[in-house]
């Protein structure tokens, strides 16, 4: 089968062009510049690269931007008290803390101290409850980018077969659950896959969808993928490539090339989720500063 490929970059670009052109309108008209704060914790590599498209990003788009950085032993009331502040700055608003951060502060803590009003990232349990019963609200970024890009190559949910491998806060749970929901870009059947799941081969060979969310490098290979499937990967895993003058190339959750072949549509990694995770974000701020959701 030939397949199409599911091409995050180039639709990332037409979404951010589209933001942009609502910021400048904003702003001719003497509203708000739109501002994102974002803080990092400690230099691991992946989430200073994340943190520093999503800024790069900001700009490409005329928002304001605010980085804040910690060293790794920063303490959890340092933390906490900063996210106050920016809680009550009016000037911001959307506020994101990268994950993961070390492992003696407490994640919970600090998602339950962003206000739901700015948690841009949709990771408040407040944001993911109204997610789950359908209210509007800011859908967590890789789940909103995955529906984006579905809705935008016109690829049909409704009564089709969804399987997610992947059972996280971020990715899987809140997928599966927007896929299933009674709207437009859902009314799928969903079957949520993870760890435990036994005869994963069986199930994954059903999807009409498959959204593979495990992050294990490669893990879905030809054998497990029905023909004419869409496939999703949202794996991003780098390894040492002596090709790329980098010396780093990025692969994913699936087995690109033995896979490919037989969908009618897979995204590449990167350019395919990736990018659509940035621009969702950016959509969540602009909401927040439009005060759409949240009065
Ligand atoms: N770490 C991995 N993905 C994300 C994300 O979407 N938001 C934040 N804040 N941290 C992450």
């Amino acid at each position: 089968m030939s397949y199409k490929l599911l091409n995050g970059k180039e639709i990332s670009a037409q979404i951010k062009n589209e933001i942009a052109e609502e910021v400048k309108n904003i702003i001719a008209k003497g509203g708000k510049q739109p501002h994102l704060a974002a803080i990092l914790v400690g230099t691991d590599g992946a989430s200073e690269t994340y943190v520093a498209h999503k800024v790069k990003s900001c700009e490409q788009v005329g928002f304001k931007s605010s980085l804040i950085r910690y060293n790794t032993d920063v303490s959890q009331e340092t933390l906490v008290k900063k996210i106050i502040e920016i809680n009550e700055n009016t000037d911001i608003d959307g506020l994101i803390v990268q994950l993961p951060i070390p492992d003696h502060i407490s994640e919970d803590k600090i998602i339950e101290t962003i206000d739901p009003k700015k948690d841009v990232d949709g990771f408040h349990p407040v944001n993911i409850g109204k997610l789950t019963i359908g209210l509007p609200t800011y859908i967590s970024a890789t789940p909103k980018g995955i529906i984006e890009l579905l809705k935008r190559n016109n690829i049909e949910t409704s009564g089709k077969h969804c399987v997610v491998i992947g059972r996280s806060n971020i990715v899987g749970k809140p997928v599966s659950i927007l896929l299933s929901q009674k709207s437009e870009t859902g009314n799928a059947t969903v079957t949520l896959c993870h760890s435990r799941t036994i005869n994963l081969k069986e199930i994954t060979l059903q999807a009409d969808i498959l959204i593979a969310a495990i992050g294990k490098k490669e893990f879905v290979t030809a054998d497990m993928v029905k023909e004419g499937a869409v496939v999703v990967d949202v794996g991003i895993h780098r390894v040492k490539s002596d090709k790329t003058k980098s010396g780093w190339k990025l692969k994913g959750d699936v087995k690109f090339d033995e896979v490919a072949p037989k969908c009618s549509y897979i995204t590449p990694v990167p350019g395919g989720v990736g990018p659509m995770t940035i621009v969702s974000l950016l959509q969540n701020t602009l909401s927040a500063s439009k005060k759409e959701i949240y009065k």
